[in-house]
């Protein structure tokens, strides 16, 4: 039985009463449990990892290489990341002093969180967000400030909705596109304004970009890229969705030498490196990855057409993802909240989606669909979400 935190417990610190369960792990649990049901809940990618991938790593191991590697990572990823920012975004990072190979972005989180807040040191949050961003601030005794990102701007952020919300405890703006759930991106134009109020207001942007490579007809705007930014953004990316590698726990952070070094303290106390045979991986997938993203970028875009243009026909409101692979339809035109929705929609015909709830202020009334599934699972679970919005 999973324990619950309802009665507090002497031994347990109050922040760990600050955050809450995650919204989207109960509906992992009840999936779980349920024969044929197609969940289109979990955001994660349904390729395997693509196969030269895993055998460079394998052969890694198979050449003795099992130790830890620096702390901050293997010089030849390093070096190759390097590469491959500066040819997408020409944004320049030293191997040495400005990247550092985390555990995912997740660990990434911790290590910025943990280096810059100071208790009460306030972080803005555009919500609906990924469900890390908030309980890693409030594990750094940071405070969360969510701004709503609304369906009526496609759910990007501007600097007129961030402005009113900075005080003199602000410390950075978090900025997470393309987005998990909403699958929004953030225009250059927006970027830019977002950029001078950094400036104007001496802040740090902390920007996580872990979906990068995963946009539609569009170009996915790098903050460290805009002009003068490369000083106070704090790049946080992986390969867990770009090249379908979640499991191998591996992402990074880049920023200024002095920030590094924060946060390299942190990082070489808490996992001392990521995991070297993953870290072979994540090299392999810069040197030999490109034609994999494609081909999965392809995929995921046909299956995003599909969705985004059967929801706008049962009347479930859908504006089409730019990034990620998220759809975020409302669900207003059926009258249940978002936790009914998905609640009844699991029982009742077998497809679990995540209450757009889950992921902050802004996501009520709507639900997160990840089309991490097969194409013909897709026309499946569409088939039964029919069915079911229907009944309204
Ligand atoms: C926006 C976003 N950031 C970070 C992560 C964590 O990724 P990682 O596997 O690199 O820890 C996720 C995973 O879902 C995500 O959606």
């Amino acid at each position: 039985m999973t324990p619950t935190l309802a009665a507090r417990n002497r031994f347990i610190a109050d922040r760990i009463y600050k955050v809450k369960p995650s919204g989207i792990r109960r509906f992992f649990g009840i999936a779980a449990k349920m024969p044929d049901v197609i969940s289109l809940g979990i955001g994660e990618p349904d390729f395997v990892t693509p196969e030269p991938i895993s055998r460079r790593a394998f052969e890694s191991v198979a050449r003795g290489i099992t130790n830890y590697t620096a702390n901050s990572g293997l010089l030849e990823l390093r070096e190759r990341l390097a590469v491959h920012l500066e040819n997408l975004y020409a944004v320049s990072y030293e191997a040495e002093g400005e990247m550092i190979i985390t555990v995912g972005v997740s660990e990434a989180l911790r290590c910025v969180f943990a280096a810059i807040c100071n208790a009460g040191d306030e972080i803005i949050v555009p919500t609906p967000c990924f469900v890390a961003y908030e309980p890693e601030i409030l594990f750094a005794d940071g405070v969360p400030v969510t701004v709503e990102c609304r369906a009526e701007n496609n759910f990007e952020i501007t600097a007129e909705e961030i402005e009113p919300l900075i005080t003199p405890r602000t410390k950075a703006i978090f900025i997470g596109f393309p987005n998990n759930p909403t699958g929004a991106v953030l225009s250059r134009e927006n970027a830019l304004k977002i950029a001078a109020l950094a400036e104007k207001y001496d802040l740090l942007i902390i920007s996580d970009e872990i979906y990068d490579r995963l946009v539609y007809g569009t170009e996915h705007v790098c903050f460290a890229a805009l002009p003068q930014m490369k000083k106070r953004t704090v790049l946080l990316g992986g390969f867990s969705k770009d090249y379908a590698m979640t499991g191998w726990r591996v992402g990074y952070v880049c920023a200024d030498a002095e920030l590094m070094e924060a946060f390299a303290k942190i990082h070489q106390y808490d996992v001392m490196s990521a995991p070297t045979i993953s870290q072979f991986a994540a090299l392999a997938a810069l040197e030999i990855g490109e034609p994999f993203v494609q081909t999965m970028l392809g995929e995921y875009d046909k299956r995003r057409r599909l969705i985004v243009s059967a929801l706008n026909e049962m009347g479930l409101k859908c504006s089409a993802p730019k990034g990620a692979f998220y759809a975020f339809p409302s669900i207003a035109k059926t009258g249940l909240d978002d936790e009914t929705f998905a609640q009844r929609l699991i029982t009742e015909e077998k497809v679990a989606v995540v209450p757009g709830s889950a992921f902050g202020a802004g996501g009520e009334n709507h639900v997160r669909i990840a089309y991490c599934k097969s194409y013909a699972q897709i026309e499946t679970a569409l088939e039964r979400i029919g069915k079911f919005v229907g009944r309204f």
